[in-house]
């Protein structure tokens, strides 16, 4: 697995504002500097990317269809209502881990239903930042 891209969505710039109980207290910028890390460990190629515009995020996941073989994918809120988002992330033959900082799983009734877990190859939830890193690790062993 030599190329990954990370898309993070909708006010994941504001991880390092937002409660860190649920989200772990970095900021993006730090995280996205432990992603590197992490890839550089275990030698991969990594894209980070963060948007807060729907119609951007969807532009990204179509410019790695032709780059990734490997995507690790935060879409924030929009995982849980953008049919645009589950479609674009439908078009993927790479394999997709879906992220999430908090346990959407144990937070509000709306915040359980994810769009795109039946999609997504393997789930990482509620593992803080670190939860990037297992996906790395899932995508590194080429499962
Ligand atoms: C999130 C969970 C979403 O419910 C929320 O809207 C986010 C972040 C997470 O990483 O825990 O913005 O995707």
């Amino acid at each position: 697995m030599a190329r990954v891209s990370v898309l993070n969505g909708v006010n994941l710039d504001m991880i390092g504002r937002r409660d860190p109980e649920l989200y772990g207290g970095l900021g993006l910028r730090e995280l996205e500097a432990r992603i590197f890390e992490w890839a550089a460990q275990l030698g991969m190629t990594v894209k980070c990317r963060q948007t807060n515009s729907e119609g951007e995020y969807i532009d990204w996941c179509h410019e790695a269809l032709d780059w990734a073989d490997g995507v690790v994918v935060n879409p924030g809120a929009w995982t849980h209502y953008s049919y645009a988002i589950r479609d674009a992330v439908e078009l993927f033959e790479a394999p997709v881990v879906e992220v999430h900082l908090s346990n959407i799983e144990v937070r509000e009734q709306w915040r359980r239903n994810s769009l795109i877990a039946d999609l997504a190859k393997k789930r990482v939830i509620g593992k803080g930042p670190a939860g990037y890193r297992e996906a790395l690790e899932y995508l590194a062993d080429g499962k």
